[in-house]
């Protein structure tokens, strides 16, 4: 089966809006040659309808690097899925390792959250990856074992149609370094196989697992060119437009 890559890039912290805009206005431009290749962003909230207002007619899809389960309420500081749908988001990061260790999302919260994007259509991209310490004490399994299964607990392929997982190695997040083709295909490999297991074949064979933790121009091609890898999720080169189209053309 044929699964249309997705390069999603992540922001942060970081533009304000005219520069998000700005930055928006440019890829658009560039990538809009681009039809094989699904291209997303996360800005920021605050960016989120100035930057939806500039991509309207484009390819580029918009994200959003979080949102709470509930569809409104007294929940001070949060917002809804309904509210990221409404102000043009189609994606939703969910379980980034940042929100994970800086703001302490459990995995029953990610739970939450990946049933909430798509009861509100949205597409939830769950992060999951292991940390250094992990790796070292062979964990690494045991950890996307439990992320998978409690992240995507009491749903049924039949809800899980368009989710996508991004395989992100803490280690590598930010840090310069990438985990090489071999280990990024045998643990891709991996998390196919536990989806199959989990919850049929069919979805194991059409789900995208993108592959995030300092990817850029020069790495890319040899990365999105291993079998189960269907993408990536870019932080810090997605912030410079030139890199990040480099990356959407890997293959070009
Ligand atoms: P990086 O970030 O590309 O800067 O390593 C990846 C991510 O956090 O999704």
């Amino acid at each position: 089966m044929s699964r249309t890559p997705l390069i999603a890039g992540n922001w942060k912290m970081y533009k304000t809006g005219p520069e998000a805009v700005a930055a928006a206005t440019r890829l658009a431009e560039l990538a809009s040659d681009i039809v094989n290749t699904d291209i997303m962003i996360a800005p920021t909230f605050l960016s989120l309808p100035l930057v939806s207002g500039v991509l309207a007619e484009s390819n580029v899809k918009l994200g959003v690097q979080n949102l709470f389960h509930e569809t409104e309420g007294a929940f001070t500081g949060e917002v809804s899925p309904g509210m990221v749908k409404a102000a043009g988001a189609d994606y939703a990061i969910i379980g980034h390792s940042e929100r994970r260790q800086y703001f302490g999302e459990t995995d029953d919260a990610v739970c939450k959250k990946v049933k909430a994007s798509i009861d509100a259509d949205l597409i939830p991209i769950l992060c999951i990856g292991e940390t250094e310490e992990q790796r070292a004490d062979d964990k690494t399994f045991s950890v996307l074992d439990k992320q998978i299964t409690n992240g995507l607990n009491s749903l049924c392929s039949r809800d899980l149609g368009t989710l996508v997982l991004a395989y992100e190695p803490v280690w590598a997040i930010g840090t310069g370094k990438t985990a090489t083709p071999e280990q990024v295909a045998g643990i891709h490999e991996y998390i196919r196989s536990l989806i199959n297991r989990l919850f049929g074949n069919e979805l194991a064979m059409s789900i995208r697992i993108l592959y995030g933790g300092s990817v850029k121009p020069k790495n890319a091609s040899e990365l999105m060119a291993l079998d189960d890898v269907d993408g990536a999720l870019v932080g810090g080169a997605s912030l410079d437009v030139d890199a990040f189209i480099q990356i959407i053309r890997y293959d070009r």
